[in-house]
């Protein structure tokens, strides 16, 4: 008998509500250790709703929610964090502090010392291109800019479960293709579970394992399931043209458009 891989994340029958109103009911699905799962919905479908819950900050109104085999209790200290919004980075610290942040303020208190905290986060700096900009503040920085700075606080702790909500949504392509790389550069050196939530088919399909498609809210639930196995190390600028891509692109946005599937109930 084979044992089954340990799961980072197992998520039964959730429902989540905003008031009286419920975007997200009876989601199901489950994501192994080490593995990168893109959830990919139509905008307003639930998805930084769900991500909420899943981060601990709201409590679902049904189902369970279980982290590393243990049911889910408030902000779990394996689990890391990136919000939508940048406006998640603190404005009165510069750059290299909302990056050391990350070791800071932690619920499994690292008790490092400040000179290591102060060498990690100059690392992290460096890492995600904003070697020199340490001691700008977030309303000195670009949108692209700010965005690396939340992706270095989140990663810099090494979290074995990171949910990523639309982090590179609203940059430019050139922008969001060079952070993409750095994402898959980091998980490929020492891969982590990503949860990563998506409205952009390609960006889904670039660097993740499988895709879960949900439908249109009220009532978003999981509709089709997709396997992407292009091979890794993956180059963005490769994996793109090749005739499975696009055939599976095609597959995808055909499951995207039947998203807006009547209501369960
Ligand atoms: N505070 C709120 N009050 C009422 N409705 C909300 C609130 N926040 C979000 N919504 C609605 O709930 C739905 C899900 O929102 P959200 O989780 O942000 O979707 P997504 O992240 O998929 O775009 C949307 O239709 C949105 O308009
Ligand atoms: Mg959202």
């Amino acid at each position: 008998m084979t044992t089954a891989p340990p799961l980072a994340l197992k998520v039964e029958n959730l429902s989540c509500t905003i008031g009286k109103y419920m975007p997200i009911a009876d989601v199901n699905f489950h994501l192994k250790e080490g593995e990168f799962l893109a959830l990919l919905g139509p905008t307003g479908c639930g998805k930084s709703t769900l991500l909420n819950s899943l981060a601990g900050l709201t409590k679902p109104a049904k189902g369970k929610i279980t982290l590393f085999g243990q049911t889910q209790n408030g902000i779990h200290p394996r689990v890391g964090y990136m919000q939508q919004s940048d406006t998640a980075l603190m404005p009165w610290r510069s750059a290299l502090k909302n990056i050391a942040a990350g070791l800071v303020f932690c619920k499994n208190n690292l008790q490092l010392d400040k000179a290591t905290i102060a060498s990690h986060s100059q690392m992290w700096l460096t890492r995600v291109g904003l070697a020199g900009l340490g001691n700008h503040y977030p309303y000195q920085l670009s949108g692209g800019q700010r965005k690396r700075v939340l992706l270095a606080q989140t990663l810099i702790r090494s979290p074995a479960l990171v949910l990523m909500d639309e982090p590179f949504g609203a940059l430019d392509v050139l922008t969001r293709a060079q952070m993409q790389s750095e994402l898959l550069t980091q998980w490929d050196s020492e891969p982590f579970s990503v949860l990563f939530v998506t409205h952009d088919i390609d960006e889904a399909m670039t660097l993740a394992d499988h895709i879960i498609v949900l439908s249109a809210a009220p009532y978003s639930r999981p509709i089709a399931h997709f396997k992407t196995d292009f091979p890794r190390p993956r180059s963005i600028n490769t994996v793109r043209y090749t005739s499975q891509y696009i055939q599976l692109h095609a597959d995808i946005s055909s499951a995207l458009r039947s998203s807006h599937i009547p209501p369960l109930r």
